[in-house]
């Protein structure tokens, strides 16, 4: 399997790169592969709305995003990972996933089926299910399916154990082979269904 992974947090060695350094391992002892972009190394703006997409032939802002999304598309498995910032998913991390819409709406883009694994990581031991669930909305709005979502908090002043980087190494390895996680959020009213 050949993985790619986006880590939009702007911290170089923070909590998303111990987690996906160790899925990494996973997936390279399951003989894949695993690239690690970093968000901040690509001048990507934000969405104008201007529904161009929806007609086909990509996004018109036409900027470092195509070398991403051209990333994503030669690879088996797509890894978001994203941190916590005020509750919610940080400013970068969701501009992202709002300029991704152009990929799910664009034919040529060829995004459906990619599995997804989302990280998300937090100083609280929980976050608010809408976050990720409406995070989940953002990776399904680009056609791709989720199937592992790794949700890591109680972060504050914590070292990982080599018990939990290991874990990750577990996860990573099985990647592939998880379910595809139905996805919750009633787009009209914004409430999370937990009866799937
Ligand atoms: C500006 C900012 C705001 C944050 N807000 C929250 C928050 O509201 N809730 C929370 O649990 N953690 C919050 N955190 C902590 C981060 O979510 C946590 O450190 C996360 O693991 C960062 O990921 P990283 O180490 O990969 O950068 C915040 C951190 C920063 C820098």
């Amino acid at each position: 399997m050949k993985a790619v992974t986006l880590i939009t947090s702007c911290r170089r060695n923070g909590n998303s790169k111990k987690i996906v350094d160790r899925l990494t391992i996973g997936i390279e002892d399951a003989g894949g592969s695993n690239e690690i972009l970093f968000l901040d190394d690509y001048n990507i703006h934000c969405c104008t709305g201007c529904g161009k997409c929806k007609q086909g032939g990509g996004c018109v802002l036409n900027d470092d995003l195509n070398e991403i999304l051209d990333k994503i598309r030669a690879s088996d498995y797509f890894i978001f990972s994203a941190p916590i910032y005020f509750g919610d998913l940080a400013g970068q991390s969701k501009m992202f996933l709002d300029r991704m819409g152009s990929a799910g709406s664009d034919p040529e883009l060829e995004m459906k089926e990619k599995k997804t694994a989302i990280v998300l990581t937090h100083f609280s031991d929980t976050i608010n299910d809408f976050v990720i669930e409406n995070t989940h909305r953002g990776i399904v709005t680009a056609n791709f399916k989720v199937n592992k979502i790794i949700d890591v908090g109680g972060l504050l002043g914590k070292q990982f154990t080599e018990d939990e980087l290991e874990g990750y190494e577990d996860i990573g390895y099985e990647l592939e082979d998880y379910e595809i996680i139905p996805h919750k959020l009633d787009l009209i009213n914004n409430t999370v269904d937990d009866s799937l």
